[in-house]
């Protein structure tokens, strides 16, 4: 007999595991959704900071008490550190003391020491360590909450223009930093606080042998310019340039390790020995990453001569083969399909390597999620 749904037929094909499973499976996808609203209000009350401050380690009364929240919440404290020690951000230590509950298997809230993961870690302060600060956008309005217009976006003929566009009246967030200086400077910190991070695990790998020999470098949509200056004080024979649009440019902290150019990389790079691009190509689409990369074959000399192009982005299915990484190299795909941006896998990015005249090309998946791809003529 049918349900009200006419679904009974689909559900007897299933044995009572299948079901469960299957059940489990769509509400695990269904509540993942709260997974980085939990993340982003522990980060918002400080509780990563305030952990630290503890020395690493705390009771809930004392997290209640170091992030000055009020006693009543107590209980919802409790349950959020539980949902996100349960997904990895937290952990908890052994109990202090065993009370006479605890070891009769019942909770000990009051006994329960929460700790810093390196995950957690990762989110104390604003240093460079603070790389998910990039994704913990402040104003959830530019960020994902335009996703809950995606099956609307889909549904559109294409005159719609972006899910950007959709939500923000423009196409790329370049063009709203162009007209919204909050924007335009929040969007620049949080690809300093990312870009220190990743240039940290390369400079301090063996990711830095990319650069190693090099006399010049331009830094292409460089933003603030916090990768080349990275790069020119690991490696002070390398005179290194930071090309970007002129308001990131007129507004990036110049102390003279580099040179700033503002210019638009679709008619003009300039002039170096290797050109640099840090989540700058999984931004433009097939065409427009061919043009971009056309200019900077001509920007560079031959391959005998040391020109290459050296990339950092996402090489989808390369990198560590485990489900986190997999599905982070995907949503991120996602995410970019927002301003008609895509994360490639291998044989995409080699069609614009060779479209855009380039002979060969080697990836180096040594960033986690990331790879570094160095491109020859
Ligand atoms: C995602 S951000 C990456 C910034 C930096 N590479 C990093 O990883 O921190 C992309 C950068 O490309 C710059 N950009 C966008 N269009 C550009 C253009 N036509 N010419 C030069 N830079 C451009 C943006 O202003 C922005 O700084």
């Amino acid at each position: 007999m049918e349900n009200v749904n006419g679904t009974s037929h689909i559900l007897d094909e299933l044995n009572t595991q299948d079901l469960l499973h299957g059940n489990v499976q769509i509400l695990h996808h269904f509540m993942s959704s709260l997974k980085s609203q939990a993340l982003r209000c522990a980060c918002g009350l400080g509780i990563p900071a305030a952990l630290h401050r503890l020395g690493g380690s705390a009771t809930l009364a004392g997290l209640l008490d170091e992030t000055g929240l009020h006693p009543s919440k107590l209980p919802y404290l409790r349950r959020l550190m539980r949902a996100l020690t349960v997904s990895g951000i937290f952990a908890t230590a052994k109990h202090k003391q065993q009370s006479p509950a605890a070891t009769e298997g019942n909770s000990s809230d009051s006994e329960t020491v929460y700790t810093l993961t390196p995950a957690s870690r990762l989110l104390v302060g604003d240093g460079p360590s603070s790389t998910m600060s990039a994704l913990l956008n402040p104003r959830p309005e530019t960020g994902f909450a335009m996703f809950f217009k995606l099956e609307e976006w889909f549904r559109d003929d294409g005159g719609a223009g972006t899910l950007f566009k959709m939500a923000h009246g423009v196409t790329s967030p370049w063009d709203l930093a162009k007209v919204d200086a909050d924007y335009n400077r929040g969007l620049n910190k949080a690809c300093v606080a990312d870009t220190s991070f990743v240039m940290d695990i390369i400079l301090r790998g063996r990711g830095g042998d990319v650069f190693r020999g090099l006399t010049s470098l331009v830094d292409v949509g460089g933003g603030y310019g916090s990768a080349a200056v990275a790069i020119a004080r690991a490696f002070p024979d390398v005179k290194c340039t930071v090309m970007d649009l002129q308001q990131v440019i007129s507004e990036a902290p110049d102390d003279g390790v580099v040179q700033f150019v503002a210019g638009d990389m679709f008619e003009f790079v300039p002039p170096a020995q290797a050109t640099f691009f840090k989540n700058v190509l999984d931004c433009w689409n097939h065409e427009d990453c061919v043009k971009i990369l056309q200019q900077c074959k001509k920007a560079i000399p031959t391959r005998d001569a040391g020109g290459k192009v050296i990339i950092i982005n996402v090489v989808v299915g390369h990198g560590p083969d485990n489900i986190a990484v997999k599905e982070t190299q995907v949503f991120y795909d996602m995410y970019m399909m927002s301003i008609s941006g895509i994360e490639r896998e291998e044989h995409e990015w080699r069609k614009i390597f060779l479209e855009a005249g380039f002979s060969d090309y080697r990836i180096t998946p040594i960033l986690g999620y990331q790879s570094i791809i160095e491109v020859f003529p």
